[in-house]
């Protein structure tokens, strides 16, 4: 595995898809310490100032386009397990599709984008773990590591925090762990794990897709990654691709 750094890119995830575009599909990871045009999902944008990690690994991808997607659950896996090593674990959480919140609020993000090249599918996972500062004013409430970080550990002689170089290596290893488990044992136990860690499910929930809004009960994860969710007539309704925000139960 190999890793790139920038001071400044327009986004990593564009980085990496440059490379997998000249056909080279070497696992890389990239990370830059601002980005100019960081991306989020489904379109939106991703303010990147300095001290956050801006990353984004570039995997060659075997398998159905379908399984590309759970990658996502892998990614959020491992970024739990990076928060842990700052935090204390019942702090947080995750939300559907690939959130991960500290104390309910959303700490980082996962942006896939996949591709083909010389007959080579290939996988790009974004991901952005806000460290030091988060944005104000976002849709969903924002907040970033150091502001949860115990102030013996702040204090420590060996600091915890080292830096967005450090929670890359961290966050590389483990999501090489979850990967190996999704492709050796499938998505049953990166399910089940990520069921373990959820916030709220079960739990009521708005969902918002492309041309819908609409509320009813999160109820599990289905076979691939589908949120289910349960309409107040009984019906269930399998979430591919949205925005889920909690409701007050
Ligand atoms: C989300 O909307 O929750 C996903 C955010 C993903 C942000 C990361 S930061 C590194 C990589 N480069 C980008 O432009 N986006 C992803």
């Amino acid at each position: 595995m190999r890793f790139l750094t920038f001071d400044i890119v327009e986004s990593t995830n564009q980085e990496a898809r440059r490379i997998a575009e000249t056909g080279s599909l070497d696992t890389v990871w990239i990370r830059a310490n601002e980005q100019t045009q960081g991306r989020g999902r489904r379109g939106r944008d991703w303010i990147s100032a300095k001290g956050n990690l801006y990353c984004s690994g570039l995997y060659q991808h075997i398998g159905s386009s379908q399984s590309a997607a759970l990658l996502s659950f892998v990614a959020a896996l491992a970024v739990a397990d990076v928060l842990e090593t700052y935090i204390d674990r019942d702090a947080i959480s995750l939300k559907w599709p690939n959130d991960v919140l500290i104390n309910g609020k959303k700490t980082s993000g996962v942006l896939l984008e996949k591709g083909r090249t010389n007959n080579q599918d290939w996988i790009i996972i974004g991901i952005g773990i806000n460290l030091v500062s988060s944005p104000a004013r976002t849709e969903f409430p924002a907040t970033h590591v150091l502001a949860h970080m115990a102030d013996e550990d702040l204090m420590s002689p060996e600091p915890i925090m080292t830096g967005p170089d450090a929670a890359l290596a961290v966050l590389a290893r483990r999501f090489d762990y979850w990967r190996h488990i999704l492709i050796t044992q499938g998505f049953r136990p990166v399910r089940s794990e990520w069921l373990g860690r959820a916030s709220r499910i079960p739990g009521p929930v708005r969902v918002r897709l492309t041309d819908e809004d609409f509320s009813g009960q999160a109820l599990g994860l289905g076979e691939n990654g589908e949120l289910q969710v349960q309409l107040a007539d009984g019906t269930i309704r399998d979430i591919h691709s949205g925005d889920v925000f909690f409701e007050s139960r």
